[in-house]
């Protein structure tokens, strides 16, 4: 049966890497973003069954017209749209190598708080949320973290890390309905807009030396893991936190 699969911020990256992979494997597939000509670009470019909905993931009203606009059951959601929004607006904001600007105020700092808890957790949190009860029987919640979550990244890093525990919360709340719940946490993953057009050779040359495998992650790395965890074999792996890094951050 064809499955249906929804991915925010599917029209660049990492998620349109996500959406290659599960077009190709003949799903339904629903990509998300704000930019309706870089969606329609990616539409173009995929192939397969590839739907475009312009939605803000962390505005109440959009998510809900996507959820409304998807039509029967969702077999796998790839919560990805995000990024680090110090970066969107040139204040820094990658960790100790390029620390974000000290904000004018304090009235400065809240928003700057408040713009990337609204993009990488509360976007994943409303859109699961909205999704919730379409949720089919066997599907799953994939979530995109961020190594920054471990390295002090400031709003970005607190968001991302907040992701993975609200995620263990998600797991338990859908398993009882056989849905897992998993955050894939890329290390650093170049030909993305995440850098903002800021990554420089020297910071490539340092992230590329910090990894076991001397290279730069890419966004087919996730988007493989992303597919494995949406299979058959990665039923009994929820509530977990996947890092996909080369070994920049090693777990136990
Ligand atoms: N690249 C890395 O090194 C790296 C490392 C760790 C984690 N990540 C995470 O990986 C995910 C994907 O990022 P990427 O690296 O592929 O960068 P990217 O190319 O900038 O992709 C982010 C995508 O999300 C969309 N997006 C951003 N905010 C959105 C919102 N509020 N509503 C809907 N769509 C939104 C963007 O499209 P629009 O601007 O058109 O909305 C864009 O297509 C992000 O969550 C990021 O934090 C990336």
């Amino acid at each position: 049966m064809t499955r249906t699969v929804v991915i925010t911020g599917g029209g660049t990256g990492i998620g349109r890497a996500v959406a290659a992979a599960f077009a190709s494997d003949g799903a339904a597939v629903v990509i998300t973003g704000r930019r309706a000509d870089v969606l329609d670009t990616a539409k173009a470019e995929l192939g397969g069954d590839v739907r475009t909905v312009v939605c803000d993931s962390s505005d109440v009203e959009q998510v809900e017209a996507l959820a409304a606009s998807i039509t029967g059951q969702v077999d796998v959601l790839v919560n990805n749209a995000g990024g680090n929004r110090d970066l969107e607006r040139g204040q820094g904001g990658l960790g100790a190598a390029m620390p974000a600007a000290k904000p004018s105020s304090l009235h400065a700092l809240a928003q700057a708080w408040r713009a990337n808890l609204e993009s990488n957790l509360i976007s994943a949190v409303i859109t699961t949320a909205a999704l919730s009860e379409r949720l089919a029987t066997g599907g799953a919640v994939i979530n995109i973290g961020s190594f920054a979550a471990d390295r002090g990244a400031g709003s970005y890093g607190a968001a991302k890390a907040g992701m993975a525990s609200w995620n263990i919360g998600l797991a338990r709340e859908l398993g009882a309905r056989d849905i897992t719940a998993n955050v894939v946490v890329p290390g650093y993953i170049a030909d993305t807009e995440f850098f903002r057009g800021r990554m420089s050779d020297e910071f490539h040359a340092a992230r590329v030396a910090e990894t076991m495998t001397k290279r730069a992650g890419c966004p087919d790395d996730i988007a493989g893991v992303v597919q494995f965890l949406a299979s058959p074999a990665a039923r009994q792996i929820t509530g977990q936190v996947i890092n996909v890094n080369g070994g920049a951050l090693t777990t136990r």
